[in-house]
């Protein structure tokens, strides 16, 4: 079971020691990234591992290698002699390893860690991307018996995350390793670091105010209370969230672990940010994934590879659920009937007879709604940037459509006792921005917007203003993961439903 190692970023060692604190009981090491300190705390990094108290790692990451340090590789150098100089026999008072460059190679400094039981970690950072000769990258990285080889790779897209999972798939060699996929497209490797055969995984004290080293760094209490990582292993079900980058702000996560975690189940659910569903199909056979949720911009995208199809799915045409069975993916939609089941709660009515209603939007997302809005008996418009797409679907059930033109404000005047939002404009970590801006509130529509995350998005704001009843999509997330998780695990979600409790690393 991979350790979980706290990287520390403060400016000061009073500050990572402050930050350790809060973390104490969750992590097994620590990472002093002596490149985010003050020059002047450099004097001082000898005495941090007793201060500590538990294993550490020193690191001196040049810019070049993606950290912070640009005093030159003559400090660099100092910096390193400074923190294992002078080593105690009490090794517990000395660094327990040393991250050295791949190109760093200074026989005194390696030396003395040895003498003084200072394990060298060997890293190479490919800020690039993933070097075409992986293979030969690791083997060299791999070659010295007495050191620890630790390959970080940034990740440009899920084939990249793929091939870091094929390389360390039969072993590739044995022994104590350290590995990572950098970004956002690799953020599976952080929770699956089990899988790559790496010894540690990194965490940030994001909670703790101080910033992530690496862009998908996770905070240990997420690590350890949304992804269990100190209870996963290889036996367990794999489920996951494919989605764009954004992904990792989704709730999802959360519903379906706390949901596995409740039942006992010995499943886990995690965020796969992709650029590309071939590539992330690949992966997910790899890993033996036995069902995922999709999410934009790919639940369309993701219909020519699914070997059949629910009805619901064909007669929508977008999916959100592909559950594997033998060798074949079969999709699901439980949008429809969460976005029904919610919005009938929200107006407070079980028929939509009589009502007018305007889709912002012509994907995945309006699809569904368009689904269940005709089954309620609503009259329903279309509006959407791209015409084409506005028509198709509109036409698909006989309702008027417009593109985002004048039109389509008069048009809407006609539909607004509700106006369901369901582009992906104003998405947490997607395009800010009001979809509608055009669009003059009476006061009297009731909006019902599908982002869930932020709470408030700007259409949602200026309709509050304005005097409308509003919500978000909280509601329809919460309806659709209940019946895609019956489909994933074959049982009820547990008792009172879904609920999203905040993960601690975010709590102020
Ligand atoms: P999903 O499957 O989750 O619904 P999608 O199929 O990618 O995701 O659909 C995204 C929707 O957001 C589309 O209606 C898209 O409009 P286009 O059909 O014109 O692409 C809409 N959208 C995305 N970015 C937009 C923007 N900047 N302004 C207006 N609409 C936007």
């Amino acid at each position: 079971m991979p350790k979980i190692c706290l990287c520390l970023t403060g400016s000061t060692i009073a500050q990572d020691l402050e930050a350790l604190e809060r973390y104490r009981d969750k992590v097994d090491m620590v990472e002093l990234r002596a490149d985010y300190l003050d020059p002047s705390e450099l004097f001082h990094l000898r005495a941090f591992p007793e201060k500590a108290g538990m294993p550490s790692i020193l690191t001196v990451r040049r810019k070049t290698d993606g950290g912070k340090f640009d005093l030159g590789e003559g400090v660099r150098l100092v910096t390193f002699a400074r923190g294992l100089a002078f080593a105690d026999s009490d090794r517990r008072k000395n660094f327990s390893y040393v991250d050295i460059e791949h190109d760093f190679h200074i026989p005194s400094i390696q030396e003395a860690a040895r003498t003084f039981g200072t394990k060298i970690i060997r890293s190479k950072h490919c800020l690039d991307g993933m070097p075409a000769d992986i293979d030969k990258v690791w083997r060299e990285l791999s070659s010295r018996p007495s050191e620890i080889p630790k390959l970080a790779v940034r990740a440009n897209g899920m084939a990249d995350v793929d091939s870091v999972f094929r390389l360390f798939e039969g072993g590739a060699g044995r022994g104590e390793r350290v590995v990572v996929s950098m970004g956002e497209y690799g953020f599976c490797t952080r929770v699956l670091a089990d899988r790559l055969g790496s010894m540690l995984v990194y965490a940030s004290a994001i909670g703790a105010g101080l910033e992530a080293p690496a862009p998908g760094q996770l905070d240990p209490s997420q690590l350890l209370e949304t992804y269990r990582a100190k209870e996963f292993d290889r036996d367990w079900s794999l489920y996951g969230i494919l989605g764009g980058p954004a992904v990792i702000h989704s709730l999802s996560p959360i519903i379906h672990n706390s949901g596995f975690s409740a039942l006992g189940l010995r499943s886990l659910y995690l965020p796969f940010p992709s650029d590309d569903v071939g590539s992330f199909l690949s992966l997910a056979d790899r890993l033996g994934v036995r069902g995922f949720s999709i999410t934009v911009p790919f639940k369309e995208r993701v219909l020519p590879f699914l070997s059949r199809r629910s009805a619901e799915v064909e007669a929508i045409g977008a999916c959100n659920t592909a559950i594997k069975d033998g060798s074949e993916w079969v999709g699901y939609n439980t949008d429809a009937y969460g976005f029904s089941s919610d919005v009938r709660r929200f107006l407070g009515v079980d028929s939509m007879k009589g009502l007018r209603a305007t889709i912002v939007g012509a994907g995945g997302a309006a699809k569904a709604a368009a689904y269940a809005l005709n089954s309620l008996g609503a009259k329903v418009c279309v509006v959407n940037r791209s015409m084409s797409k506005a028509r198709r679907l509109a036409e698909a059930y006989g309702f008027e459509w417009s593109g985002m033109t004048e039109r389509a404000a008069d048009l809407m005047e006609r539909y607004n006792d509700l106006i369901v939002q369901t582009t992906s404009v104003g998405l947490e970590g997607g395009q800010d921005g009001d979809p509608i801006e055009w669009y003059e509130f009476s006061g009297r529509e009731a909006l019902y917007e599908a982002i869930y995350s932020p709470p408030e998005t700007p259409v949602m704001r200026r309709a509050r203003r304005a005097g409308c009843r509003v919500t978000n999509g909280l509601g329809m997330l919460y309806a659709q993961a209940e019946a895609q998780f019956s489909l994933f695990s074959g049982r009820d979600y547990p008792k009172g439903g879904p609920s999203c409790p905040i993960p601690t690393a975010l709590r102020s």
